[in-house]
């Protein structure tokens, strides 16, 4: 197994550059704990800042910078002086579709010693996976802005391959078979949405067909949302189109006790030849932004889900152990779980438990 991995590191705007720190930390103290395991971690000043002097998000070769690289680490990008479309069609957006990432791999799961929102499920009893459709959908840039004053116009499609849906559930199905879990539910709205989502639903049933030992469920989105807060135990891999999906990830967050813990992954299982990309489901929260007020474990989680792509199993296995420590402690957290930490402190006090362990 190849020992040596090169990271490139996007830490972007707002908390991304807080959080990514304390990732990039926890990283660094498993490569001292574990002598042969090494990182080289590249850093790339991109994103709002970086727009504002240069007018690009990005070098206009930025994704053939990032394409030898083992993996890509970024914290958010989002600024409120720059619209939110150019900033992620300028940076996040392209990483994923230029790459062919199709697999957005989003877990939440209760850790014991968080409070749910939800009354009444104590840790371990909810574990869902979202698995994000990442490369055409509702995302796919098939449109345009036409005509001025009251003949203004504007098309948004959403485009739907039959190999784009084919491969995004496969790899739920599979995800599901090798991961011990029981049921893949789809999630469409074919009741109104006519071409895109009545062809998701007919490739569901045809790759649903090939796994019968999995239990299967289609729902349309808007009841998949009423019933995710209602009955969260009933889901366990949940996979949808790009823009349901997304949705869905902030959702599920919520539910095991919010943004602040809930990690995000995106990569191609079929080839490697494109690095993987690696940031939590969160954005910059300008609302908090530069106050060491961000909960950094989306991130170090999703620095965990970069060490299982990296096939470093072992160390990915006590950093999700030391989160776990973490959390059940109590005493070392942000606010947002109701503690009085700093994002730093957060940081550093899973580094500690890393080395005791
Ligand atoms: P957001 O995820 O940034 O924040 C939503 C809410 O959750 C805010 O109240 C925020 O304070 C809170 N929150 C988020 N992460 C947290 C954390 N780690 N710890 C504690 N609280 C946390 O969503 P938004 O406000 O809709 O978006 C802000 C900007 O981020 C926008 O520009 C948006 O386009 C962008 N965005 C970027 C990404 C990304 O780069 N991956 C993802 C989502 C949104
Ligand atoms: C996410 C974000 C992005 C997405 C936005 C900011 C474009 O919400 O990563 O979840 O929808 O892909
Ligand atoms: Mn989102």
């Amino acid at each position: 197994m190849k020992r040596y991995h090169r990271i490139a590191v996007i830490p972007g705007d707002g908390i991304g550059t807080e959080v990514i720190s304390e990732g990039v930390k926890c990283l660094k103290a498993l490569s001292e704990i574990m002598e042969d395991l090494r990182f080289e971690f590249q850093y790339f000043p991109w994103g709002s800042e970086f727009y504002l002097n240069n007018g690009r998000m990005m070098p206009e070769d930025g994704l053939e910078i990032l394409k030898g690289f083992d993996a890509i680490y970024l914290g958010a990008v989002g600024d409120p002086r720059i619209p939110d479309d150019v900033t992620l069609h300028g940076l996040l957006l392209p990483i994923k579709m230029g790459f062919d990432l199709y697999v957005g791999l989003r877990p939440v799961y209760l850790f014991p010693g968080v409070k749910s929102p939800l009354s009444g499920y104590s840790g371990g009893e909810i574990d869902i996976v979202v698995i994000r459709e990442n490369t055409e959908g509702e995302y796919s840039n098939v449109g345009g802005i036409v005509g001025i004053d009251e003949r203004n116009l504007a098309i948004q499609g959403a485009l739907f391959t039959r190999k784009g849906i084919e491969r995004i559930i496969t790899f739920a199905f599979e995800y599901a078979k090798e991961n011990g879990r029981r049921k893949v539910t789809s999630v469409t709205k074919s009741n109104a949405q006519r071409y895109g989502m009545v062809l998701w639903d007919r490739v569901f049933r045809e790759v649903a067909s090939r796994f019968p030992e999995i239990q299967i469920e289609s729902k349309l989105i808007d009841a998949a949302c009423m019933d995710v807060v209602r009955n969260p135990k009933g889901y366990d891999v949940i996979v949808g189109s790009n823009l349901f999906a997304d949705i869905l990830s902030d959702l599920t967050a919520s539910v095991i006790g919010g943004l602040g813990l809930a990690p995000g992954a995106s990569f191609n299982p079929r080839d490697r030849r494109y690095p993987g990309f690696f940031d939590p489901v969160h954005g910059s929260a300008p609302d908090i932004a530069g106050k060491g007020l961000a909960n950094p474990i989306a991130a170090i989680l999703t620095a965990k889900m970069m060490l299982d792509y990296l096939g470093e199993k072992e160390a990915a296995d006590l950093l999700y152990r030391a989160v776990k420590k973490n959390l059940s402690e109590k005493k070392v957290r942000t606010i947002d779980l109701g503690g009085r930490s700093r994002t730093d402190e957060v940081g550093n006090d899973i580094v500690r438990i890393l080395r005791s362990l």
